[in-house]
């Protein structure tokens, strides 16, 4: 592999905001940067700090249903799993478990669910709004692609953001995995969300068969153009229910390289130290909170359904409450020097000058 410079040039280019070649990334991912990845990651804690300085933003995760109409082929939850036992709450116990969520100084909240049908657009507005009235808080919804009317009435009912994952920014690889729907429907969907003024959280998933450096480093010129407020991304864990049960999973370190390089081109975003990292590795989420992020997603879902949301095999704190689970966050992220913050969390834009070089998807 030719690069125009060393493993530290690169580095400084990252920092720089330039824009990554093909090659660039593909070195970035291989083991030839293995000696060099640590400094990638300081350097992105340092513009983390820098930039949205040392708080750990914690948003309460509802796992609300995980029933799913659709089949997509990495997901545990996905209509392709016959063998699970599907789960919905009801409206009310979603909202005595975020009101639990709430007593326990949670101000910023996530619902998420497979594409459950028996949720229809009038239940999810008449759930915010009822939310909204009762609790001061921030909302995002996690609920996959909806048509633009639909988003409108969530935004109207005040959700305040929504995450959506691309999952990748290959068409080709999008379609493979995804027969319930298609790249452009997605990226439509991305465009509704920010057209409408929702805070916008996309991500990709890390280690899918068929990805390599080259594509990550367009997903990460994808994500950079699009400009979302917050990006989750993590590992594809293979879960043995669905048809990519025997594929080899994304790893830690590919993971990380990944947050780095988002920290460092999109410097002022919310990156979560996401659950997927946190359950390939003991200290995953600690790792990524060294290498960029800045949020933590606590699962408040009651215990009893935990089992039943196992996106892959191996998820974390499964058997934890959500009072243990955010005693437990609290102290491995003060014993990091930084602090949790359970506050609404909106996106502050802080201006860096801008780099052209990445505009537009
Ligand atoms: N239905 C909504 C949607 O599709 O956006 C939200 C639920 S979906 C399960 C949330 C995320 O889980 C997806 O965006 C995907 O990236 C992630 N996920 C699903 N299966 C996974 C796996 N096997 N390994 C890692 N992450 C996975
Ligand atoms: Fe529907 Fe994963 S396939 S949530």
């Amino acid at each position: 592999m030719i690069l125009p410079g060393t493993p530290e040039t690169l580095i400084e280019k990252c920092v720089a905001r330039s824009s990554l070649s093909d090659a660039e990334a593909t070195f970035l991912f291989s083991p030839a940067f293995d000696t060099h990845r640590t400094d990638l990651y300081a350097a992105a804690d340092r513009v983390r700090s820098e930039m949205v300085g040392d708080d750990v933003y914690l948003r309460g995760l509802i796992e609300y249903s995980n029933y799913c109409t659709c089949r997509c082929a990495y997901c545990g939850i996905s209509a392709f799993n016959a063998d699970i036992e599907r789960y919905r709450m009801s409206p009310d116990e979603i909202l005595s478990t975020l009101s639990a969520g709430y007593d326990m100084g949670f101000r910023s909240f996530v619902l998420q669910s497979g594409e459950d049908p028996i949720w229809r657009e009038q239940d999810i507005v008449a759930l915010v709004k009822t939310i909204k009235s009762r609790f001061d808080v921030a909302i995002a919804l996690s609920v996959g692609e909806w048509p633009r009317s639909s988003l409108e009435a969530f935004r109207a009912a005040g959700t305040d953001r929504y995450l959506l994952r691309i999952e990748t920014s290959d068409p080709e690889l999008f379609a493979k995995l995804h027969p319930d729907s298609n790249w452009e429907a997605r990226h439509r969907c991305l465009m509704d969300l920010k057209e409408l003024g929702f805070q916008v959280g996309s991500g990709v998933l890390v280690g899918l068969p068929g990805q390599n450096g080259a594509s990550l480093g367009r997903d990460l010129r994808y994500l950079i153009g699009i400009q979302p407020e917050m990006v989750g991304i993590g590992p594809f864990i293979p879960h043995p229910l669905t048809p990519l049960g025997n594929a080899t999973g994304g790893t830690l370190d590919a993971c990380l390289t990944f947050l780095a390089l988002l920290r460092l081109y999109l410097p002022d975003a919310f990156l979560p130290a996401t659950s997927a990292m946190g359950s390939i590795h003991p200290d995953g989420r600690r790792q990524a909170l060294k290498a960029g992020a800045n949020v933590l997603m606590p699962n408040i879902s009651p215990i009893e359904n935990r089992a039943r949301y196992q996106l892959y095999p191996g998820k974390i704190c499964l058997n934890d409450d959500a009072l243990k689970c955010r005693t437990c966050v609290e102290g491995w992220v003060t014993a990091m020097g930084r602090k949790c913050n359970p506050g609404h969390g909106h996106i502050i834009r802080r201006s860096r000058p801008t780099n052209t070089a990445f505009n537009g998807a």
